[in-house]
């Protein structure tokens, strides 16, 4: 008999139709009904694939009798209570390294968009406000020689690191680990955070949220940063108080910010959409062809590790050690 496999939402038609093929597979969207009825009707599923939308709670991991492996599709895994999955012997497993370079793409793409202009520019066009060149029309900010600030080197941060060095910033990242030799072959120069926070131009974190780093990004973090700071957020909405954000935008403490992720989302917070001078995506930082592709395939190949009783090879960091793999 083939397993059951439960999907929170459809990704790319082959990846779909290879689950089809090989599992019994529900589609949550297709349902049209809660994660939390699906999994108490098909309480047998020894796969759950959520996006990291989804809240996969206690409740919803005992709902599932049989459960082997909770397959995020998405590099963040905040959305999974993957201690208490630990603790019951679930492999969670998450998409990295396929989406690196998407993400910091997209990084460079906020940080372009906000400092040239590009939204206002856009709407100026379309608006039919152009009326011929001006020495002073949509006046920017140019990269060269700015210091860029990266709190959390991991691979999305470093990938993001190198675009904007290629850009001629500086860099200067803040990280739980010092990394001297990445410092020594690039060139980019590590700081405390307080450091970071008051000397950066534009400043963008890369890390994991957890409830240690919630509103990590607060009205007094805002104002400490220099007068004209670009703020950009491609990791997590949780890491910003967006309150505050909106408060030092209004003031024009800063330049402005690039936000891919957003506290509640998809609620977008009603001041910031107002603002000229914040450019938003609907996180889509993985969002290309390739990265979307290759996390599809990366989900597959996990879930037939599990079910085949080796340890899949993108189980989490925290898993390893736990479950002592
Ligand atoms: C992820 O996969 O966690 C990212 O937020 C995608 O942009």
């Amino acid at each position: 008999m083939k397993q059951k496999v439960i999907l929170t939402k459809k990704f790319g038609s082959n990846e779909i139709e290879i689950l089809k093929k090989k599992y019994d597979l529900i589609i949550v969207e297709d349902e049209g009904k809660t994660l939390k009825d699906i999994v108490k009707e098909h309480y047998n599923a020894a796969a759950l694939i959520p996006f990291l939308s989804d809240i996969v709670n206690k409740e919803i991991i005992d709902s599932l009798k049989n459960l082997k492996i909770i397959a995020n599709y998405a590099v963040g895994y905040n959305n999974i209570d993957f201690e208490y999955a630990g603790e019951t012997g679930i492999f969670v497993t998450n998409t990295p390294d396929i989406l690196t370079n998407a993400t910091a793409d997209l990084t460079m793409a906020l940080i372009l968009g906000v400092s040239r202009r590009i939204l206002e520019s856009d709407r100026y066009m379309r608006g039919g406000s152009f009326t011929g060149w001006g020495a002073n029309l949509l006046l920017g900010k140019e990269l060269n020689g700015l210091t860029m600030g990266i709190i959390g080197l991991g691979k999305i941060g470093f990938a993001t690191a190198v675009r904007a060095k290629a850009f001629g910033m500086k860099i200067i990242y803040s990280s739980r680990t010092r990394k001297k030799e990445i410092e020594k072959q690039y060139g980019f120069e590590y700081r405390d955070m307080d450091d970071l926070i008051k000397t950066s131009d534009i400043i963008s974190p890369h890390i994991p949220y957890s409830s240690s780093v919630h509103h990590m990004f607060n009205k007094d973090v805002f104002r400490k940063m220099k007068k004209d700071t670009i703020f950009i957020n491609v990791s997590r909405g949780g890491l910003m108080d967006e309150n505050a954000l909106a408060d030092v935008l209004e003031e024009n403490h800063l330049y402005g910010a690039g936000l891919d992720v957003f506290e509640n989302e998809p609620v977008v917070h009603k001041r910031l959409t107002k603002l000229e001078n914040v450019l938003m995506t609907p996180h889509t930082g993985s969002a290309t062809f390739k990265a979307r592709s290759g996390m599809s395939k990366m989900v597959i190949n996990n879930i037939e590790q599990a079910f085949s009783g080796d340890t899949p090879d993108n189980l989490i960091p925290e898993l390893k050690s736990m479950l002592k793999y």
